[in-house]
């Protein structure tokens, strides 16, 4: 890996907090603990208090724009970092983070994301490292050490806690058994936070066992300050802040986005005089100071400014991504061997890229998304690759997997004729009939920057191209009517459940048809009215928003498949690519299922290649998958095709590291974060996800039995097991050894320690993980049969050997102990499953723990 790692800057010139704080007004102090703005912390110029600056995400630093905004690095997903295994590479990406978080201004970044990839179908499981807490934690920890290192930008841990699902993510309330929050969904945030100690930690939107998890005093200062010694500010997610009095007093700091809705400084006062929730002058004092000591830990005293955001495009940023999307690329299957391509001797002549291959498929949707310096396609890529060698190119699309339509943006003009629609906002600033006029270049509005608007109508005229009965499409936050011709369209009354995911363009819309012809003009009249009153959250309170969308009949509805059969009939070698675009794995959502987009095409795509391919070819059919997913998908095809490339979202580079791994320029290095079961029905979520969406109560009933601690007990419903993943070369694991348990000395700081020999026994370089996974033999109450403990990667050059490492501590054969609190260790037998997936056991090793002991938490 290169890249420079610039010394950490040292600590920022001192600022006595406490005198600061002395000398602030009662709501100066209050104001110190709600946003600014979306997303800077608010400045009292009267001290000079600076404000810093937030910036999402975890695979990227964005800036201020959703949208098309400052171009910015865009890293692998976090599961794409998870499948590496490897601290060092997260140490990396973590610090070449934190250089791009400057470049937008921005001192903390919004990252990472620790959840659970609980159900395949969780819409941000891409942002999430892993089923398994230990790898998601170990991984959390070395990206927080990286991202912190330079000592002037922090971390936001985030969603604290249980945001396994994205489905109303604002009002469903997960249940969970202590024992389970404890060894599963607590774990990571419990080791970043006790090792790695980031700034912030960020609250989930969702419910926890009936309260909100801002409001969750349980949580935030029982476990996560007391127990855990969290020193750092508490956040909410952005309109994540539910009431005024109890969120401050269960040690929930700051509030964002702002300006504030919850904390009005006249609101607080009132619950600080009626001491509502047991809110006290103290606990405000305290929250400011947390923030206070957040910007100075920024160095904002000494330097102020927030520097505008640049794009800063740099050679060793985009060979790192390169580098560990590759690393994290997980090869499935390769019958025969047929990867990696070959272009001499005698090698491959024509190849056809069949589906999503000029997709940039390097991100997931959502506030993760960033506007990606480089989009580089499997396309482009290859094409590149292969602009010397004597190979023949063909393309075809294959099938078409639009979620929502694009947003209604030609064809338009606006009362005076020019380019878009007109937007008149109504502001309670401005008489009635002297509504805000402005021209829109598209069918779209969000009242962001208008939040006091009473009412938006858009209005204009379209005239389509071609005649037919094209699609049109509706997203909103509610009270909106579209009118065409002043026939209505679309209507919606009351609020949608999840603004942030309308803001975010990942809202599901409503699609209908209509009649149109060439050359008419159409009347568009969109009007918009904020949601309001009960039943609408305070952050969805008077916000406005609505979009129309389009596509032409001829566009959704063609018939592309025959052309890619034909492709598949003619090459020697078909290379499929399938995935998820930003829409369809995302924020705001959860997958309806877990076969690839949309309607099954993309199964039905790769089907018949394989059949046409198998016409011409035979058994030695040549295909290739290539899918682009953050989390597990089905696949019927399995069987009929040759080799699969599991991708994740790599970043950038996308195309250039895919093109590295088809085509051996390096072997793919990764193995699975997650299992891929054979179907959904077998997951043990299932019927658990996403919740009763009546009653918004979601049942982790599997309890700790979730993922591969499930699958074990189940190895036919796995396609691919946690850990698993193949090599260009080969490896020998050898020397298995038990060193150095002195687990009998019976206390918390015992260690274990194992090690291996691992020779690359193949002809090229490539890596090989070392996993350890801990069992108790007679376990005195219900335990998964094995849990990965401890993890080591080896790259090696052929013919090489190492030793490796694995050492952890004896808190990997605890339980939680649910009657003392505590971490309990039983006496008596366990075994360690040394091997290179969580079912390829190469050797067993059994050891006692000779008396039972406790550790504290
Ligand atoms: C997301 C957070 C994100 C925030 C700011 C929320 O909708 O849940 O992860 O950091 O928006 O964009």
């Amino acid at each position: 890996m290169n890249g420079i790692i610039d010394p950490p800057a040292g600590r920022p010139p001192p600022v006595d907090i406490d005198a600061l704080l002395a000398q602030l007004t009662l709501p100066e102090k209050i104001s110190l603990l709600a946003g600014a703005d979306w997303w800077t912390t608010t400045p009292i110029p009267r001290l000079s208090i600076p404000s810093l600056k937030f910036s999402d995400g975890p695979n990227g630093a964005r800036g201020a724009q959703f949208h098309a905004g400052t171009k910015a690095a865009c890293f692998p997903a976090a599961v794409s970092l998870a499948a590496t295994f490897c601290g060092n590479t997260a140490f990396r990406v973590g610090v070449a983070l934190s250089r791009e978080a400057k470049t937008k201004g921005a001192s903390v970044l919004l990252a990472p994301t620790v959840c659970m990839h609980r159900d395949p179908r969780g819409g941000r499981n891409f942002e999430a490292f892993s089923e398994d807490p230990f790898l998601a934690g170990t991984l959390a920890y070395w990206y927080i050490l990286g991202l912190q290192w330079s000592g002037r930008v922090g971390a936001s841990l985030k969603h604290f806690a249980l945001n396994e699902e994205d489905t109303f993510r604002y009002t469903m309330d997960v249940r969970v058994d202590e024992r389970t929050l404890r060894e599963l969904y607590l774990r990571p945030f419990e080791i970043a936070v006790k090792e790695a100690r980031p700034w912030c930690v960020m609250t989930s939107y969702n419910l926890v066992g009936g309260m909100h998890a801002d409001e969750h005093k349980g949580l935030l200062e029982d476990v996560l300050r007391k127990e855990w010694g969290f020193k750092g500010v508490v956040l909410s997610d952005w309109g994540g802040t539910n009431s005024t009095a109890a969120s401050l007093a269960a040690g929930m700091d700051l509030e964002m986005p702002g300006p504030s809705l919850q904390r009005k400084v006249a609101d607080v006062i009132k619950a600080l005089e009626t001491a509502e929730a047991g809110l006290t002058e103290e606990m405000i004092n305290t929250s400011a100071k947390r923030v206070l000591e957040m910007v100075h830990r920024a160095g904002k005293f000494a330097d102020p400014t927030i520097p505008d955001e640049r794009a800063h495009d740099l050679p060793e940023t985009r060979e790192l991504i390169r580098q560990v999307s590759a690393d994290g690329m997980v090869l499935l299957r390769n019958e025969h061997n047929i990867l990696p391509l070959s272009t001499k001797n005698p090698g491959i002549k024509s190849v056809a890229l069949i589906g999503m291959a000029k997709e940039y498929l390097g991100h997931g949707g959502g506030s993760a998304k960033v506007n990606s310096h480089r989009r580089i396609t499997p396309f482009d890529a290859i094409t590149e690759l292969l602009a010397d060698a004597d190979v023949k190119i063909s393309y075809v699309e294959g099938a078409r997997i639009i979620r929502n339509l694009p947003v209604l943006s030609h064809s338009i003009v606006d009362e005076a004729g020019n380019p878009g629609l007109t937007v008149r906002v109504s502001l309670p600033t401005r008489a009635e009939d002297d509504p805000l006029i402005y021209t829109s270049p598209s069918a779209t509005f969000v009242s962001r920057e208008h939040r006091t608007a009473t009412r938006v109508v858009l209005t204009g005229t379209f005239t389509p191209a071609v005649t037919g009965r094209h699609y049109i499409s509706f997203t909103t936050v509610g009270n909106s009517t579209v009118k065409i011709d002043g026939r209505v369209v679309f209507q919606a009354r009351g609020a949608a459940p999840d603004v942030m995911a309308y803001m975010l363009s990942t809202a599901e819309d409503e699609v209908a048809r209509h009649d149109f012809v060439a050359g008419r003009r159409y009347a568009i009249e969109i009007e918009a009215l904020p949601a309001l009153g009960a039943g609408v959250s305070v952050f969805a309170q008077g916000v406005i928003g609505v979009t129309l969308g389009f596509m032409e009949q001829e566009e959704r509805d063609v018939v592309l498949l025959p052309d890619a059969e034909a492709a598949a009939e003619q090459a020697d070698v078909s290379i499929v690519f399938v995935g998820h675009t930003p829409t369809w794995e995302t924020e705001g959502c959860d997958r309806p299922s877990m076969n690839l987009p949309k309607d099954g095409s993309l199964d039905r795509l790769i089907g018949s290649v394989a059949v046409a391919a198998r016409r011409t070819r035979g058994e030695e059919k040549k295909v290739i998958v290539v899918n682009s997913t953050g989390s597990p998908i089905a696949m019927p095809w399995i069987d009929d095709v040759d080799a699969v490339l599991q991708t994740w979202f790599p970043g950038q580079e996308a195309g250039y590291a895919i093109a590295d791994v088809l085509f051996g320029r390096v072997s793919p290095g990764g193995k699975l974060p997650i299992t891929f079961p054979r179907s959904i029905e077998v997951a043990p979520t299932y019927g658990n996800f996403p919740g009763d969406l009546d009653k918004r109560i979601v049942n982790y009933e599997e309890g700790v039995f979730m993922g591969y601690r499930h699958y074990i007990d189940h190895p036919d419903d796995v396609l691919y097991p946690f850990g698993y993943g193949l090599s260009y070369t080969t490896f020998e694991i050898a020397d298995i050894r038990l060193v150095d348990t002195n687990t009998t000395r019976g206390d918390a700081s015992s260690t274990i320690r194992v090690t291996a020999r691992v020779t690359n026994t193949g002809r090229m370089s490539g890596a090989e993980v070392v996993q350890v996974y801990v069992g108790a033999v007679n376990p005195s109450l219900s335990r998964p049969k094995k849990e990965l403990a401890g993890f080591s990667k080896a790259r090696l050059a052929p013919g090489e050997s190492m030793e490796v490492r694995v050492w952890f501590r004896a808190r990997a054969l605890s339980y939680w102990n649910v009657a003392k609190h505590k971490w309990s260790v039983d006496a008596g037998e366990y075994v360690l499953f040394v091997g290179n997936s969580s079912v390829s056991v190469l050797e067993t090793l059994a050891f006692t723990v000779g008396q039972s002991f406790d550790i504290e938490v």
